[in-house]
């Protein structure tokens, strides 16, 4: 057969489903399986959260773009997350500048915004020498792996993120903490597009001293999937709370196992540790909480860091690997790598 389907892991009965060309010599046009295919992979990708297209004719962004345009026609490339990311072609995205230390917790991409993206695709255009996975989460296992007091605290009291950005004078500055400059995300200076842009996106702003924006975002913690109703963990508490990133950390070095994983966990935790001391919570560059503003309590991070950790598939990228991801089910993330990576993105809109 030219092309097998498998699952990711072999020990599971769900989750990521491989989709292989394994002819070779002539590389079997992805553009024209999926137009064959439509709407099985619509039920499949609905069903797996994520599907893996490996060995078809993928070679350029330009290719990658057509593919996922094929998948789902609504392509968009209005970008409000926190990511640095750089144009590629149109509607594709490198899928993120961040240095390779960095980590990216799972997530659901932009869940905190009033339309966020219903899929999300990943291509890898140069694979990682070492490490750099983008591993996924189905967050409808982590909704029903809660414990109840977990989940009925999240449920009952909803999700406040607090996002802190520095201006276009703060060009040039390092700040492990923060992410873009709020000029970089808006792509423009002009305060009264920002504005305009975040009653758009049901995003609150407050200007501050300093050309500072903090934007505040209220969402419930759930989600019910539009197509199949069950339920899904849907906000950035894993990303986004001050505790999140040592927690992240703490997994990465049990996972990756290599001195420099052990040494940035213990500089995290260190960090995570002073801020706490010395710095009001929603002055951190993100920050989670309550919508009453009432803080969400360490054990709860760490037990749903747990529960996704427990539940997240790994593959390592190989050039040409498409990933299309159901974004109201399934979260991705990235894992610290060493050498050069080139990983693209792009999303379709929200119905
Ligand atoms: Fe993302």
């Amino acid at each position: 057969m030219p092309i097998v389907t498998r699952l990711l892991s072999e020990k599971r009965t769900d989750g990521v489903l491989v989709i292989e060309a394994t002819e070779k010599a002539e590389k079997l046009s992805l553009m024209d399986y999926i137009h064959q295919n439509k709407n099985t992979l619509e039920q499949l990708n609905i069903k797996h959260g994520a599907l893996l297209f490996r060995g078809f004719d993928v070679e350029t962004a330009q290719n990658f773009e057509d593919a996922a345009r094929e998948l789902d026609e609504e392509l968009k490339n209005n970008y409000l997350g926190t990511s640095p990311r750089n144009s590629i072609t149109k509607y594709t995205f490198s899928a993120s500048e961040l240095p390779d230390f960095y980590p990216i917790p799972q997530h659901c991409e932009m869940s905190f915004l009033k339309y966020p993206p219903r899929k999300l695709f990943f291509y890898c255009h140069l694979a990682p020498l070492a490490n750099g996975e983008t591993p996924v989460c189905d967050f409808r296992k982590v909704y029903k792996g809660l414990n109840k007091e977990v989940r009925d605290a999240f449920e009952k009291n909803g999700v406040k993120t607090i996002r802190n950005y520095d201006g276009p004078d703060a060009k040039g500055k390092f700040d492990l903490w923060k992410l873009k400059r709020w000029d970089e995300m808006f792509l423009t200076t002009d305060k009264a597009k920002v504005e305009e842009s975040c009653r758009t996106n049901g995003i609150e702003f407050e200007w501050l001293p300093g050309d500072k924006l903090r934007l505040f975002n209220e969402q419930d913690s759930f989600i019910k999937h539009p197509v199949t109703g069950e339920g899904v963990w849907f906000n950035h508490t894993q990303v986004f709370h001050r505790d999140a990133a040592a927690l992240e950390y703490s997994h990465i070095a049990k996972r990756q196992k290599l001195a420099g994983s052990y040494f940035y966990s213990a500089v995290t935790s260190f960090l995570t540790f002073t801020k706490r001391l010395t710095m009001k919570a929603s002055d951190l560059g993100t920050h989670t909480v309550f919508k009453d503003g009432s803080e969400i309590p360490r054990e709860y991070v760490a037990h749903l860091e747990d529960v996704i950790w427990d539940n997240m598939q790994f593959f390592n990228w190989q050039k040409g690997d498409i990933l299309a991801i159901d974004n109201f089910s399934t979260s991705h993330g990235r894992m610290p790598y060493r050498g050069p990576r080139e990983i693209y993105v792009c999303w379709a809109a929200n119905a």
